[in-house]
């Protein structure tokens, strides 16, 4: 399934040609596909067959309101890091018993409220953070649910910056201290265990990682079993990579063809197989792979200009609206809304910020664009508009969905009126 297609020469999203949005609504743009969403969700959703689970959608990767309260009504939980994105799940109408909480540094007040609305589970990411919990559930005199988040030193071999399940890394806690923890939870009146749980990294592109994943958590799951916790899941995270390379073929009247790297069924049946003997409950925390595809960045031309040897292209969306590049010099396509010249150049695709960071491509061969014209800047629904900001004074974009040939606004654009704040 792809959403986003050429008709012969512009750019659609479902039903809907980009070039009208951009025109009415302006630019930068956030535009994404209903359709797209819910087909994402169900292929999740549909790997898993007869196997008990939850798919909590990590809220980090967009937490546009109508993103999340259409995945809410599709069945989704969530995967949260903060006090506000709690509370962002929850007012999308996401039950708590499908909300598991994870993070480095939770403060006491957000765990407070995670005891208090009957979270699934509370990440622990260090034996201090346990100790923490279980203070805090005693003074609430009620039982913490608590899940351990384990860095079984897998790498990704992605970029370092979204790697997270390396001993060094800062997330989790290492096998051994996983041990530990589930001995001393067992004489814990204020704790349960009721979960394990790992998050390798993001954007991963390999099966290995996730073979050697699924070995070390269906041992640990049994270690915890046999020392009498009764585990009510096991959380293998999310980091399902995506092909940001392929996102769409320009000049044919086709489909793209952006997908998934490794097919999640493949995935998810290593998981099961891994752990079906246990018959505990699985849950995953796909971010990426549910929106990424779903979104795109319009953006317009503003100037051409060359310096040295480089061709320059100046658009009026940067770093503020899409940082992924900055970032991870992260791959995203990026194609004109109309193809009015089949002839290409090899140029560097630049913001209007005053940092020299600021680029969505670098020697990069795009079609022919002038001044005026629109860009798309494709896969761009996962850590977009979530990693967006207003530095240089930008408010932030307008984001839209399309379901057919219905647009909505489902973000307006901020006024410099949000931004000047005393
Ligand atoms: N679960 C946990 C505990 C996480 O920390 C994350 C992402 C996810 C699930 C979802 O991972 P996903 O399925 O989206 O790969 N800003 C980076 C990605 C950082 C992700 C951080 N944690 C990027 O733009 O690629």
């Amino acid at each position: 399934m792809q959403c986003l297609h050429y008709d012969k020469t512009s750019l659609y999203i479902e039903d809907v040609a980009l070039t009208e949005l951009a025109n009415e609504f302006g630019t930068p743009l956030y535009v994404y596909s209903f359709k797209q969403l819910v087909s994402n969700f169900k292929r999740f959703d549909d790997a898993f067959g007869d196997y008990p689970h939850t798919l909590c959608y990590a809220l980090k990767a967009n937490s546009n309101p109508t993103i999340l309260r259409s995945l809410a009504r599709v069945g989704a939980g969530a995967d949260v890091v903060s006090g506000g994105e709690l509370f962002f799940a929850l007012e999308s109408g996401i039950p708590p018993e499908k909300i598991v909480f994870a993070g480095v540094g939770k403060r006491d007040i957000d765990i407070e409220a995670a005891i208090k609305i009957g979270i699934r589970g509370l990440n622990v990411e260090s034996e201090m953070e346990y100790e923490v919990i279980s203070d805090l559930a005693e003074r609430l005199n009620r039982v913490a649910p608590v899940s351990l988040r384990i860095n079984p030193d897998i790498d990704i071999y992605g970029h370092p910056y979204i790697a997270t399940g390396r001993h060094g890394d800062k997330f989790g806690i290492t096998g051994e201290a996983a041990l530990r923890l589930i001995n001393r939870i067992k004489n814990d009146d204020y704790c349960d265990l009721v979960g394990i749980h790992a998050h390798i990294g993001s954007q991963i592109t390999e099966m290995a990682p996730y073979e050697k994943l699924a070995e070390y958590m269906a041992d640990i799951a049994r270690k915890a079993l046999q020392a009498g916790h009764r585990l009510e899941y096991i959380d293998f995270g999310g980091g399902f990579g995506l092909d940001y390379k392929n996102a769409i073929e320009v000049n044919i009247d086709g489909q793209g063809s952006d997908d998934l790297v490794v097919e999640p069924q493949k995935i998810i049946s290593t998981f099961i197989n891994a752990v079906k003997d246990t018959e505990v409950p699985l849950i995953i925390e796909p971010g990426r792979a549910l929106v990424a595809n779903t979104g795109v960045l319009i953006t317009e031309v503003l100037y051409l200009k060359q310096t040295g040897k480089t061709n320059i292209v100046i658009v009026d969306a940067g770093m503020t609206e899409l940082i992924r590049p900055s970032l991870y010099a992260a791959h995203h396509e990026i194609v004109p809304l109309e193809i009015r010249d089949p002839g290409s150049m090899v140029v560097d695709v630049v913001g209007p910020i005053c940092e020299s960071s600021d680029f969505f491509a670098r020697e990069r061969e795009i079609l022919n664009v002038g001044r005026g014209d629109y860009l798309a800047v494709l896969t761009a629904g996962a850590y977009g508009f979530s990693l967006s900001s207003t530095y240089n004074a930008r408010p932030k974009s307008l984001e839209l969905m399309v379901r057919g040939k219905r647009v909505k606004v489902i973000r307006e654009r901020q006024s410099l009126d949000d931004l000047w704040v005393e």
